[in-house]
């Protein structure tokens, strides 16, 4: 394992089969593996090659030439960085980002429901546009939250703290 790598699962879940995704929000370059592997195509390279597991799926390399982009892979490669240390739990705003740019667009309403001083899923969500709403049990990190977003959000979804 490399020095700092820190793998995470992150779960995703719907609350309907049908959901809204934005694939094209997430492209990445296409790495350099394509300009080997794209140089001199076979045969099969140039025609619908299906998976011999059986699975249905299948690929035509030679689709790949000429693209700049590709669809992201569903494991991430984040910077472990964070942007704020006045709060000890934050995530890296790059994983909060993803996952809004995948699956909302301007305008939505992004929810944290854990959202500590809000510096992370909150921040990013307003940088983006959308519209963000956190909740966050521990009063404290109400202060360091206001201070944090740009334009602060109604933040006590249940009670306000007295
Ligand atoms: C891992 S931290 C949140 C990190 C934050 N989402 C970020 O990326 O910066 C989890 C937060 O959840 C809060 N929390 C724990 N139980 C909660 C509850 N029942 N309701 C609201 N917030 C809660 C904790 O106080 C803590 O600040």
């Amino acid at each position: 394992m490399l020095p700092g790598f820190c793998p995470e699962r992150c779960l995703q879940f719907n609350k309907s089969k049908k959901f809204n995704m934005y694939q094209n929000a997430v492209m990445v370059p296409i790495g350099e593996w394509a300009k080997t592997r794209l140089k001199k195509l076979s045969d099969t390279d140039k025609m619908r090659d299906t998976s011999k597991v059986g699975s249905g799926f299948g690929k035509n390399v030679s689709n790949w030439l000429d693209r700049k982009m590709a669809y992201p892979t569903n494991v991430l490669h984040l910077a472990t960085k964070t942007g704020n240390r006045q709060y000890s739990a934050v995530f890296p705003q790059t994983l909060p980002a993803w996952f809004i740019k995948f699956f909302t667009q301007e305008y939505d309403r992004v929810l944290d429901p854990f959202c500590g001083s809000g510096s992370t899923t909150c921040q990013v969500a307003q940088s983006l546009v959308r519209h963000s709403v956190g909740i966050e049990i521990k009063h404290e990190y109400d202060e360091l939250a206001n201070a944090n977003l740009n334009n602060p959000v109604n933040y006590q979804l249940f009670e306000k703290y007295r």
